[in-house]
């Protein structure tokens, strides 16, 4: 089976809240004590994904590279893909189709930040799907904002409709998505939408005609967390607040990830941590190393 690779969107319709011309990223803007985009990193490292290419603005890309570097820092291999212009997330696949490979993939909006007990466990069980794709639905007070999902009586899935104007449920389809090694072939027959984007929808309503597309649930024990206003970004970094001084531990910190699962040792660890310097996070890394 061929490894899974990783795909983080850190362009297109991300970029609306602090666009291009204000001159910073917002994926690379803090929430609490690191860039945003460590979170979704984190989700592709804990789904046991090494091989990670990131989407930018072609204005943006410098930044993120010396932001996130080659990834040899946290054992992992990162490469940088060009956007050039934010024509809907299905377009992705069509960019990094020669990154991809035909291998499977999971792709991450570099703004979505997941929180729970057994996130592991659920990332797992969407990986070890290999035909077909795998998306996650999360109750929501605002469906109208997301891709929803529309259920028969049964319970299952008719179709994923970009931001209605009636929701036909509550649940959100979240910006993760596992899907499998014909995702670039199927996204070059995906046609703009009215909003003249390639939408992720028709992408997934595709694998959905086909009966291979599994609809998982996040249930209320998760955390999806939005950055998609000012005000939201600003309750995602006192979330982050909120748990890791309770628990002394980090949410979303690819280093602990990387040195749990052996990707780097605890020399690499400890030289990460003089480079991230005398804060709080550089002495967290440090007790990592004292177990
Ligand atoms: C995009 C997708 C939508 C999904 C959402 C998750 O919306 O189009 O289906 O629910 O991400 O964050 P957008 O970022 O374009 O508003």
């Amino acid at each position: 089976m061929t490894q899974r690779k990783g795909i983080i969107l850190a362009g297109g319709a991300g970029t609306r809240l602090y666009p291009v011309t204000m001159g910073v990223s917002k994926q690379l803007l803090p929430v609490y004590d690191k860039p945003m985009i460590y979170y979704p990193l984190s989700v592709l490292m804990l789904a046991g994904i090494r091989e990670i290419a990131v989407i930018t603005t072609p204005q943006d890309r410098d930044q993120f590279i010396r932001a996130l570097g080659d990834g040899s820092q946290w054992g992992l291999s990162l490469s940088f893909i060009e956007q050039p212009s934010p024509d809907g997330l299905a377009q992705a696949y069509l960019l990094a189709d020669a990154f991809l490979d035909g291998a499977p993939s999971a792709m991450v909006l570099g703004d979505n930040i997941f929180f729970g007990h057994g996130l592991p466990e659920v990332l797992a069980a969407a990986d070890a799907r290999t035909s077909g794709g795998t998306v996650f639905g999360y109750r929501v007070a605002d469906p109208e904002r997301y891709g929803v999902v529309d259920c028969d009586s049964q319970g299952q899935v008719r179709a994923i409709v970009e931001k209605p104007a009636h929701p036909p449920s509550p649940f959100a389809v979240t910006g993760l998505y596992f899907l499998d090694g014909d995702a670039p072939a199927r996204a070059r027959a995906v046609t703009p939408s009215a909003r003249g984007e390639l939408e992720i929808t028709d992408l997934l309503d595709s694998y959905l005609k086909d009966g291979l597309l599994t609809v998982e649930q996040m249930g209320r024990g998760f955390a999806w967390l939005d950055t998609g206003t000012h005000a939201s970004l600003l309750d995602a970094g006192n979330f982050v607040r909120t748990l890791s001084e309770r628990q002394g531990q980090q949410v979303g910190c690819p280093e602990e990830i990387a040195f749990a699962a052996g990707w780097i040792t605890a020399d690499q660890l400890r030289a990460r941590a003089a480079t991230v310097g005398r804060n709080g996070y550089g002495a967290y890394l440090l007790r990592l190393l004292d177990g």
